[in-house]
């Protein structure tokens, strides 16, 4: 809770530690009511850095004592400091005993319990909610770590790196010893004592060396974890493989914990997961539920090298670590998808979450910077723009230097800064430096300006073609709109992948003035001005443009492009990536239409026609179709718009829909058939595939047919959902019916609840299912409060708060934004509720109310009288009062 006013942390304010600490030896008698911590450190003054007392971090401890070299010293306590003034010049030890209180521990940060368990979680600050220490990610030290506890109810005691000992104590306690012999800040501490089982693989690197592999759950979900240890060892054999970075540690844990406020954590050696980003058997879990395990253990995997060898020195660094993780998993997704199609697929998926989650946050009132300028609490910056653009910075870098650049960078970075906390500017100096010369090298200043201008680069590009010349002039522009305390922006450097076709669709080679010949159809113009021209030469006939294949930079474009054009683009560019943007913005235009001038909307004939072909096509993957045939979300219809109403864009959205479904009636049935998987279940790109398409195929013939009276698909539906034998295609139908009103969704979702009210991850669905689904006249709304009062309910739990809260305030717009301002209201009472419980995750969904500044009339004034209210509580925590401060600046 917050004490006094928060101090804003500024990036320029960074001063190195007055001490490092060397080594940590850590005792824990572990007790659910009071634990027992003693911490005895190797202390050294840092000579670089006038004189001054040691300042340790903690909070909500109990101190008990404090020797230095063993005898006691004089200290003082303020505010969240303990301060010895009187600290040696020389080495010194220092040891430390204090209490904390794990079970009243319910922000999930620090020491708490979970299911009768122990676990930690210490990024970005926790570590001093356990004891008092220098708890910022510059000083690194050696830990040895020992764990008493209760042999009966804690079984499995773990800790970072490896087992030293185990012994057996009185009163049936015991005790195990670890070691982690890498230097690490105290964020990737972690320990475990709990009831658990393991899942265990030994595996030989192409190093040779032989390592344990185990994935620690409560006993009864071992069968779930076949998924997450396959994507571990897979993780192990491509880092290895792409970047030469080999596993460091012979024992490697995953463990699984259910109250967790993110998907998972790279503690050194003990990976901590959220079980709904570990835990999956074909029965509970969803393909979209399989592929992002997959990548959160790899992400995690990762971060060994990218974050723990090399870590950040500061905060405001997050980037370094989370952008180039979020890169590294991105990549190995696609390199595990294997088919270019599948390829395409991962990056489709991977722009569709940057648009519709980073660009509103870019522009909202929380926009920040890759790597932020200051901050009231770190916490609230783990942003979509600090992973997900940080991981698009990270990409560019890539796309300038070429991929063999890039892991000669890497290979640099390491050789300089293994062992290490560094900054951003450290990377990029490590990459341009492996590639004298190259397109980031030699504009290296210019590209930095990604990590410090927030906001989203508008593109403009316009072609014009003089037959007579047969020249093609193409006039890129940027422009990027001012974002709260950044006025002005200069030009960034923006790599635009590109190609053309003529306009029967053939690719057309590539020469640029002054090149003697053509090189290639298909390469990288590089624009760091406001505004520049590339004339190509020997173009036969007027072409149609390509441009930003594989969304190669995090801008927005507009290209100009005609229907006539970006049909030639669905059919026949060469990039996947760009066939899909056409079928979007073919979609996207009629909807943005209809919502800005009011009338209703009606899809034609060549755009019905176009996504018949593109259904129908023999040639397209099920995967790709689905995706271009997904109409774009409200969030991103939203984010075209200068002023926004849910409600329109919904009814538009809604209206889109039930004309493709009445209109391609014929050809969904047909897809829905030849789409259906016979084979055993298998989370790969291909079955995958086939069910989204099925899936979506269901919930258009379902819409249809409940509009038009027909009962004969909802039944199928039901049908389907009873017969299901995996949860893809059995959410998959049950979503099909409750998204179209059907008669039959109530049966459904009391069935889905029975037979599943045991399995915690699947009651999360049923929850998130009915606050997401499709609004029809304040239902949905009036649904999501009774359900606040279900018996399985609970603010405690994040997955469970996020399932009814999040899925409304954040993932619902139309159900959320009322005209009488009922959503508001309840967003301000949880909020509050939650803040007093979990402020991170109470920051979270405060967060629902960030583009509260575009809403129309009368939302607009609504929010913010909701939000002013939230912020008039004298009592809100650091996390939640900067976010609604933060909104009404
Ligand atoms: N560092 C974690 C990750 O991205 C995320 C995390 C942050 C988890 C803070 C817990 C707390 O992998
Ligand atoms: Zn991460």
């Amino acid at each position: 809770m917050r004490e006094g006013t928060a101090a804003l942390i500024r990036r320029e304010d960074y001063v190195a530690p007055a001490y490092w600490i060397r080594t940590v030896d850590l005792t824990f008698d572990l007790d659910p009511a009071k634990t027992l911590v003693t911490s005895k450190m190797k202390v050294e003054r840092n000579a670089a850095v006038p004189h001054g007392p040691l300042r340790l971090h903690g909070e909500e401890l109990n101190l008990l004592r404090v020797l230095i070299n063993g005898e006691s010293v004089s200290f003082r306590q303020e505010g969240h400091e303990l301060i010895i003034e009187s600290a040696p010049d020389a080495d010194f030890s220092l040891e430390i005993r204090n209490t904390c209180a794990p079970e009243k521990n319910s922000s999930l940060s620090g020491l708490y319990t979970s299911g009768g368990g122990f676990f930690t979680q210490c990024e970005a600050e926790g570590f001093r909610r356990i004891t008092y220490f220098l708890d910022r990610p510059d000083v690194m030290a050696v830990y040895t770590v020992t764990l008493r506890a209760d042999k009966a109810k804690y079984p499995v005691l773990l800790s970072n790196g490896n087992l030293l000992e185990t012994a057996e104590l009185d009163n049936g306690r015991h005790l195990a010893k670890w070691h982690d012999p890498f230097p690490k800040p105290s964020y990737l501490f972690a320990l475990v004592a709990a009831d658990l089982v393991s899942r265990e693989q030994r595996i030989r690197t192409r190093a040779g060396r032989d390592h344990l592999l185990q994935v620690y759950v409560r006993r009864g979900d071992l069968e779930k974890t076949e998924h997450a240890m396959n994507s571990l060892i897979a993780s192990i054999v491509w880092d290895e493989a792409r970047f030469g970075l080999p596993l460091d540690l012979e024992r490697f844990m995953v463990v699984g914990v259910s109250d967790f406020n993110m998907g998972a954590m790279e503690n050194k050696g003990l990976n901590i997961f959220n079980t709904s980003a570990l835990l999956a058997s074909p029965a509970t879990a969803t393909d979209a539920d399989f592929a992002r395990i997959e990548s959160i253990v790899a992400h995690e995997y990762f971060h060994n090298w990218t974050g723990n060898r090399v870590t950040c020195r500061d905060w405001f660094q997050l980037s370094l670590k989370e952008g180039l993780t979020v890169f590294r998993d991105q990549e190995f997704s696609m390199d595990m998808a294997a088919a270019p199609s599948a390829r395409a697929v991962c990056r489709i998926q991977d722009v569709r979450a940057l648009r519709s989650v980073q660009f509103p946050e870019d522009s909202g009132a929380m926009a920040h910077p890759v790597r932020p300028d200051s901050y009231v609490e770190i916490n609230n910056f783990y942003t979509p723009t600090v992973y997900e653009k940080g991981s698009e910075v990270v990409r560019m870098y890539q796309t300038l230097v070429g991929r063999q650049g890039f892991e000669a960078g890497m290979k640099l970075y390491f050789e300089r800064h293994d062992g290490q906390a560094v900054t951003c500017d450290d990377f990029a100096a490590a990459i341009a430096d492996a590639n004298p010369g190259s397109a980031l090298s030699t504009r290296l200043e210019t590209f930095k300006r990604w990590y410090s201008q927030s906001g989203t680069p508008r593109v403009q590009a316009r072609g014009s073609y003089d037959a007579a010349a047969q020249t093609y002039t193409l006039t890129l522009k940027q422009h990027n709109p001012a974002t709260p305390g950044q006025e002005h922006k200069l030009p960034q450097v923006i790599p635009v992948t590109m190609g053309l076709l003529s306009r029967e669709g053939q690719v057309l080679p590539l020469q640029l003035q002054g090149e003697a010949a053509p090189v290639g159809t298909e390469r990288v113009l590089v624009l760091d001005q406001a505004e520049q021209c590339f004339v190509f030469t020997g173009v036969a006939s007027e072409p149609v443009p390509s441009l930003l294949r594989g969304f190669s930079a995090p801008v927005i474009l507009d290209d100009g492009l005609t229907d006539a054009e970006l049909l030639v683009l669905l059919q026949h560019d060469a990039d996947a990536f760009n066939r899909w943007e056409a079928s979007q913005r073919l979609a996207l235009n009629r909807i943005l239409q209809a919502v800005r001038t009011g009338e209703t909307l009606v899809l034609d004939a060549a755009y019905l026609d176009a996504m018949r072909t593109v259904l129908r096509d023999p040639q397209l993957d099920a995967a790709f179709k689905e995706l271009a045939l997904t109409l774009p979300g409200e969030a991103y219809v939203a984010e075209q718009l200068e002023v926004v109403d849910p409600q329109e864009i919904h009814a538009a959205v809604e209206a889109a829909h039930v004309q493709l479904a009445a209109a391609l009636a014929d050809d969904w049935a047909a897809a829905y058939e030849a789409n259906q998987v016979k084979a055993g279940y298998e989370p790969s790109p291909v079955q995958s595939g086939q069910r989204a398409l099925a899936n979506l195929a269901l919930s258009m013939l379902v819409l249809h047919a409940t509009r038009n009276g027909d009962a004969v698909w909802p039944g199928r539906a039901y049908q389907r959902f009873k017969d299901a034998t995996n949860m893809t295609e059995r959410l998959g139908a049950l979503s099909a019916l409750v998204n179209a009103h059907a008669e039959l969704a109530e049966p459904a979702l009391q069935r889905f609840h029975a037979l599943f009210k045991h399995e915690a991850l699947v009651v999360d669905k049923w929850f998130a299912l009915q606050a997401r689904a499709a609004e029809d006249g304040g239902k949905t709304f009036a649904r999501v409060k009774q359900l606040l009062q279900h018996p399985d309910f609970t603010l405690k739990n994040p997955n469970r708060a996020r399932s009814l809260l999040a899925s409304l305030c954040m993932f619902n717009p139309a159900a959320f934004h009322r005209a009488d301002a009922a959503g508001y209201v309840l967003w301000a009472e949880q909020v509050q509720l939650l803040d007093g419980i979990n402020p991170q995750l109470a920051g979270r969904v405060a967060r629902a109310m960030d583009r509260w500044t575009v809403l129309a009339e009368p939302y607009r004034a609504a929010a913010r009288e909701a939000i002013a209210r939230v912020a008039a509580k004298p009592e809100l925590s650091n996390d939640v009062r900067e976010i609604v401060e933060r909104a009404l600046a």
